[in-house]
């Protein structure tokens, strides 16, 4: 007997040890006397190679918290800007500032205008372009950068295609401004700062305007309305919303 569960045991070891085992766990040997002796053991977890499963193996050790599939989802949108920011000035683009540059008496002189020209053709100026018109002018990022956030009519940030600027100066103020600009922030369901869904409006309000003696007033696609009212700012909206590229 003593001798059967040894060789039992040895036959069970061999199989473990060349992973040859049996679907069910099951084994099975006869004995010398012809017995047939029947063994039940528990298959052991077999310990997988990296190479086995290169991929699964590589998931495991990224280990993705919530914060980095946040910050791969961003640096996603950030290249896909990128990409659809062209990667080089446009010859629309060079041939304006090439005239700037002609007439100024230094490159840092044009940096203003040539912001305007970016903004002109691009809508806003993304980090990108500030890139490309560094070295196209051969101003420093940093500088135009300085001179793009200083002036509040350069947008560092993507805007709709109409920005509307009602003036939050106190002489409009005085005039019925904070109705005028509750009254399109209303109307638009957005906040000073925010665009619409459609990305047609955008909402920035800017202090005096220089026009205080026609208060309330509001700047929109270069254009100077004076003289606000509720009805008029209903009207106008109605109006530049009809005005759809
Ligand atoms: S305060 Fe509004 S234009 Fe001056």
């Amino acid at each position: 007997m003593t001798q059967n569960y040894e060789q039992l045991l040895r036959i069970s070891i061999q199989e473990v040890m060349s992973g040859d085992l049996p679907s069910n766990g099951d084994a099975s040997t006869d004995d010398q006397a012809g017995n047939h002796t029947q063994a039940t053991f528990t298959t052991p977890e077999k310990t997988h190679t990296q190479d086995e499963f290169p991929v699964r193996s590589t998931l495991a050790e990224s280990a993705l918290t919530p914060s980095a599939e946040i910050a791969e989802t961003l640096a996603k949108v950030e290249d896909r800007q990128a990409v659809d920011d062209s990667s080089q000035l446009s010859p629309c683009e060079t041939k304006q500032l090439d005239k700037l540059l002609v007439s100024a008496p230094y490159p840092a002189a044009t940096s203003i205008d040539a912001l305007k020209v970016i903004q002109k053709q691009r809508g806003w100026v993304s980090d990108a372009s500030l890139s490309l018109l560094s070295a196209y002018i051969q101003v420093s990022v940093a500088e135009l950068d300085s001179v793009a956030t200083f002036y509040n009519l350069i947008f560092r940030q993507a805007v709709g295609e109409v920005v509307l600027h009602p003036c939050d100066g106190i002489s409009c103020d005085l005039m019925d401004g904070v109705e005028v600009r509750a009254a399109i922030s209303q109307k638009l369901h957005i906040k000073p700062g925010e665009t619409t869904p459609d990305n047609r409006f955008t909402l920035i309000p800017l202090p005096c305007l220089g026009a205080c003696d026609k208060a309330p007033v509001m700047i929109a696609s270069e254009q100077v309305y004076p003289h606000l009212t509720l009805s008029k700012i209903a009207q106008l909206l109605d109006e530049l919303e009809g005005n759809k590229k």
